[in-house]
C-alpha cells in the first residue's frame, strides 16, 4: 500500500482492518447468494414485490463485496480468495431457506439485515478517527443495510395486513 495512504491510520493496525474486512467480506458474498436464490424460489401472496426487492438487494450486497474488496487491496491485504473461507470468517452465516413462503423468506432476510447491521456498527465504531477511508466506506454500507432492514419489514407489514383484509372480507361473505 502507497505509504501516505498508510501513515493516515493511526491507532488501529491495517492488519486487523483487513482481518475485519474479510469478515464482511464473507458475509456480503452469502448474502448476496441468500438474496439470489431467495427471489428464485420465494412464494405466496404478492411475491412478484418481494422478488423485486430481494433481487435490489442482491445487486447491493455484491456492490458492497466490491467495495470491501477494493479496501482489503488497498491496505495491503488480499480478499478471501476461496469460498469455502466464507463459512469460517462469516460474522453472519448463511440462513438456507427451508420454507419458501413469502414471510418466512423475509423473516430469514430480514434477521440478516440485523446481523449486518451490528457488524458495521462495530466496523464504524472501530474505525472512526483512526482509519477515515474504511470508516466512509463501512458507514455508506451500514446506511443500506438499515434501509435494507426497513424495505424487508415495511413489506412484510403490507403483506401481513393485506392478509389480514383478505380473510375479514372472506369472512363477511
Ligand atoms: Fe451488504
Ligand atoms: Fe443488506
Amino acid at each position: 500500500m502507497a505509504r501516505v495512504g498508510k501513515s493516515i491510520i493511526k491507532g488501529i493496525e491495517a492488519k486487523e482492518v483487513v482481518r475485519l474486512l474479510n469478515k464482511a467480506y464473507a458475509d456480503e458474498w452469502l448474502s448476496f447468494y441468500q438474496y439470489y436464490i431467495e427471489e428464485k424460489v420465494v412464494k405466496g401472496i404478492m411475491k412478484d414485490a418481494a422478488i423485486a426487492e430481494l433481487a435490489q438487494h442482491a445487486q447491493d450486497e455484491l456492490r458492497h463485496a466490491d467495495m470491501v474488496a477494493q479496501r482489503i487491496l488497498q491496505l495491503g491485504g488480499t480478499p478471501l480468495l476461496n469460498p469455502k473461507e466464507w463459512f469460517v470468517h462469516s460474522n453472519c452465516g448463511y440462513e438456507e431457506p427451508k420454507n419458501f413462503d413469502i414471510l418466512a423468506i423475509l423473516e430469514d432476510a430480514i434477521k440478516g439485515e440485523q446481523c449486518a447491521i451490528r457488524t458495521y456498527s462495530e466496523l464504524v465504531e472501530l474505525t472512526r478517527n483512526k482509519d477515515i477511508v474504511t470508516y466512509d466506506i463501512v458507514s455508506q454500507i451500514l446506511a443500506d443495510e438499515v434501509e435494507h432492514e426497513e424495505d424487508l419489514v415495511a413489506l412484510q407489514e403490507d403483506i401481513t395486513e393485506f392478509v389480514k383484509e383478505l380473510k375479514a372480507s372472506m369472512q363477511k361473505l
